[in-house]
């Protein structure tokens, strides 16, 4: 059993999928902890983003069972792993690592941004998690407020509306939904409507 799900940033997809997970005793794989890997420790090491043999060997470093959103989570590793993203052997690579940990036993839920179209193509669920850029902008900022920290609405969503072209317009996997994925848009749900309508797709698929 392969649960795909894919969406923008800030859409409350990664909340769904580890919900998904544990709702079906499935593993659960964050795909842009994977990117975010990478970027932070290209960044840690003072190394170029765009030198992709560089970025290939770090990614054959990489151990899954150790990505730790909270660590992962500065705005800076998005921003440069929106920037590695476009290097088409690092994601070749990625995308190695995250088809070797679909495999696994019982099955696995996987998010990220090319999981139906690339990643797991021939997976029997797939889910595409949208929401206008206001309420993930205004999500976003109530999450990091809620943590005490700084948060500003207005340029997080502007930073969201910059990614979001980014990861849509690139010409390696870009942003956008499988043909057989099933849209489920979140903006006027909260966590439990979007849980609930997540299991009754899954329910209808499988
Ligand atoms: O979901 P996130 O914010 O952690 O992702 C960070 C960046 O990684 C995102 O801007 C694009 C990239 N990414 C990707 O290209 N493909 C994926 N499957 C997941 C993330």
């Amino acid at each position: 059993m392969i649960i795909a799900i894919d969406g923008p940033a800030a859409s409350g997809k990664g909340t769904l999928a580890r919900r998904l997970a544990r709702h079906y005793g499935l593993h659960h794989l964050d795909t842009g902890l994977t990117y975010r890997a990478v970027a932070a420790a290209l960044l840690a090491r003072g190394l170029p983003l765009g030198d992709e043999e560089i970025a290939i060997s770090v990614a054959r470093n990489l151990d899954l069972s150790r990505l730790d959103r909270d660590v992962l989570a500065a705005h800076e590793v998005g921003e440069a792993a929106s920037r590695i993203a476009v290097l088409q052997g690092l994601r070749d690579e990625l995308v190695r690592l995250q088809r070797d940990f679909a495999k696994r036993e019982p099955g696995a839920v996987l998010d990220g941004r090319d999981i139906g179209t690339v990643v797991c193509p021939d997976a029997p669920v797939k889910l595409y998690v949208t929401a206008s850029p206001q309420v993930r902008a205004r999500r976003r900022t109530d999450e990091l407020l809620s943590k005490g920290k700084p948060a500003d609405y207005a340029s997080i969503l502007a930073d969201l509306k910059k990614r979001d072209e980014r990861d849509s317009s690139r010409s390696v996997a870009p942003l956008k939904p499988a043909e057989d994925a099933h849209l489920l848009d979140t903006s006027e749900m909260d966590i439990e409507a979007a849980f609930k309508a997540a299991v009754d797709i899954v329910e209808q698929a499988r």
